[in-house]
């Protein structure tokens, strides 16, 4: 049985202890929070050994993989200390606060043979898993643009990141993931609309190579959750709700009827709906299943460093790119 740890269990954290404990293969041997009554609330829940320390958490439980849950801005110096232990990890996404700490990771791991995973947990998502094999069997066709929506109240917790990297790095990688193909060009716009600290709403478009576009629109200033993802191609479009694990396919009408000969020429027609069976599955089950399984067999989990530091190199682009663009002269443009 392989050993399991979790360094910090507030949010996120306590999930995988929970999953954790739940699974088969692996054994829960400590969980580790500086926070005193987290540890302790966690520990009794779980019925796990607790500490405020994780060094000396690593030092008497001795894991053999650990997620670490701690804020983004502390996932390099853990990390690296975890990668030099030998201990095989997976961290919670974004991989680091800058490229440079993520490129840290990642090399590291390698020169250890640790195997790191990041924790950009909607590539488990059944709908999303679905959504891919139906767009790679070809059921829309061509695909012409990936659209993804992801709003949210504001998360008071999240101190140390702005919503590009922390919320629209799920997108970012979710479009890389769907797509699977180079990004040639980009471009995002950012708001500091209700906070004056950092950017909390975000618009941004992206073309991969063979002409999709993709287009993010994330924010924390919507008083409603809303996770969608709407994929467009010649012959229809997906809609997936990603909260509700749903998958819809409205079909482009194949068969026009003879009078209708003109308006198809012209473009699309309403075709069938289909409403598509998804599998229900909790995402973070199978991310922990997939990353245990990966180290079990000394192979590459879905997610690995590297596509975390993909996904974070582009987050960061969008946010330059947005200063970086010169504003047209007013003067040259048409009236
Ligand atoms: N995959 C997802 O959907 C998802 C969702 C939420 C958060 N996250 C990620 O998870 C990470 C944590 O976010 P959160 O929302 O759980 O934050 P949080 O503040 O709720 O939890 C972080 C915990 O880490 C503890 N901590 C801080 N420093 C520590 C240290 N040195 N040693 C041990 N514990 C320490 C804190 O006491 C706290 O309990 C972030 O990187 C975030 O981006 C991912």
């Amino acid at each position: 049985m392989l050993k399991a740890a979790v360094i910090g269990v507030g949010s996120m954290g306590r999930n995988h202890v929970r999953v954790y404990r739940e699974m088969e293969v692996v054994n829960l041997v400590g969980v580790a929070d500086q926070h005193a009554p987290t540890a302790a609330k966690i520990g009794a829940t779980y019925s796990v050994p607790y500490y405020t320390d994780y060094r000396q958490m690593l030092d008497e439980c001795q894991p053999d993989l650990v997620t670490l849950a701690v804020p983004t801005i502390l996932h390099h110096e853990v990390g690296l200390e975890l990668i030099e232990r030998g201990i095989h990890l997976l961290i919670e996404k974004p991989i680091a606060s800058t490229y440079e700490q993520g490129k840290a990771l990642v090399e590291k791991a390698r020169k250890h043979n640790v195997i790191l995973a990041v924790g950009h947990i909607e590539r488990f998502n059944p709908a999303v898993m679905e959504l891919r094999r139906r767009v790679r069997e070809g059921m829309a066709g061509r695909i012409y643009q990936v659209h993804a929506q992801r709003l949210s109240p504001y998360p008071s917790r999240i101190r140390d990141a702005g919503v590009v990297i922390d919320l629209a790095s799920h997108d970012i990688d979710l479009m890389r993931y769907l797509i699977d193909e180079p990004i040639i060009r980009l471009y995002g716009e950012t708001l500091k609309s209700i906070n004056s600290d950092r950017e909390d709403m975000f618009n941004g478009i992206i073309r991969f190579r063979s002409g999709v576009v993709g287009v993010l629109d994330v924010n924390w200033i919507t008083p409603t959750k809303i996770r969608k993802l709407t994929l467009t191609g010649a012959r229809g479009l997906f809609t997936c709700d990603l909260l509700s694990q749903e998958l819809f396919f409205y079909e482009n009408e194949t068969a026009p009827s003879q009078w209708d000969t003109l308006s198809i020429l012209r473009g699309v027609n309403e075709g069938n709906i289909l409403g598509i069976r998804i599998q229900r599955h909790e995402p973070l089950a199978a991310e922990l299943a997939d990353f245990v399984n990966a180290v079990r067999d000394g192979r590459s989990p879905t997610i690995t460093g590297e596509d975390g530091l993909e996904t974070l190199r582009i987050a960061l682009d969008f946010m330059r790119s947005g200063a970086e663009v010169a504003i047209l002269d007013e003067e040259a443009q048409p009236a």
